[in-house]
């Protein structure tokens, strides 16, 4: 199948699109034995002989699925501008260019998914499929069961109510109430905003689960391999309403 050249080399983790785009212009990239500088231009990654600096790009990349306990005090994106540490400095010893499904706040501990392969984050991080994800949140001081009642049912958001989430009180201690609160959004600060709005103050906030993989015994800044039945059962997880529906047992 015919891809754009910048495409092919992003897939291959050679390079950002962007960058890959740098390095077309730049006389760098050949199909083929021939020079390509213009970036619409397109090659079967299959077929054709893809070289950078005349040196072959390896397309066959290996996919990496990978869950990292992600400490307070870093960034799930790529790049910072204000140069706080980044998820993926943690991963010591992945050669591959994996990036994070989806996004925790810097605050913001516990489970997060990185991976190299697009298509299987695309379906899960995808807002309409509806993967749950569970946190636990401190919050300063006690719950009453209204709060409780009024973030499982919704709350109404700058951009909207929030769908139902399923909510429970985990703990209680002098100071401070742990509750578990399940949505399957992913809206920015989403966890955060909800308890901001029935008038509770968070003081910590851990992703426990995804979908059906939780995060186990793994300490903050660990990360394991997702076991090919973990990836497998994710991609169902993840799967548009319809395509879970077709493949759940007994229909
Ligand atoms: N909700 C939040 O408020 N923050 C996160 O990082 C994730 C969910």
């Amino acid at each position: 199948m015919l891809e754009r050249l910048q495409k092919i080399l992003s897939q291959a983790g050679v390079a950002s699109r962007r960058e890959a785009e740098g390095m077309i212009t730049a006389g760098r990239v050949a199909v083929n034995g021939a020079v390509v500088t213009e970036l619409g231009s397109k090659a079967d990654p299959n077929r054709d002989r893809i070289t950078l600096d005349g040196r072959p790009v390896r397309l066959a990349e290996e996919r990496l699925y990978i869950l990292l306990n992600k400490p307070v005090g870093y960034v799930t994106t790529m790049k910072d501008p204000q140069g706080r540490p980044i998820v993926t400095s943690l991963l010591k010893g992945v050669k591959e260019r994996v990036f994070p499904v989806g996004r925790l706040d810097y605050n913001t501990e516990g489970l997060l998914l990185l991976t190299n392969d697009g298509e299987w984050a695309n379906t899960l991080a995808h807002p309409r499929h509806e993967v749950d994800k569970e946190y636990l949140v401190r919050v300063r001081g006690s719950v009453s069961p209204e709060q409780v009642r009024r973030l499982a049912e919704g709350v109404d958001l700058e951009e909207g109510r929030t769908a139902p989430a399923r909510v429970h009180v985990v703990r209680e201690s002098e100071n401070n109430t742990w509750l578990s609160v399940t949505i399957h959004e992913g809206r920015y600060r989403q966890v955060r905003r909800m308890c901001e709005a029935v008038s509770l103050s968070v003081v910590r906030l851990k992703r426990s689960r995804y979908g059906s993989v939780e995060i186990g015994k793994l300490r903050p800044g660990e990360y394991r391999l997702l076991t090919a039945d973990e990836v497998a059962r994710l991609r169902r997880e993840g799967g548009s309403p319809a395509e879970r529906g077709a493949k759940a047992p007994g229909r």
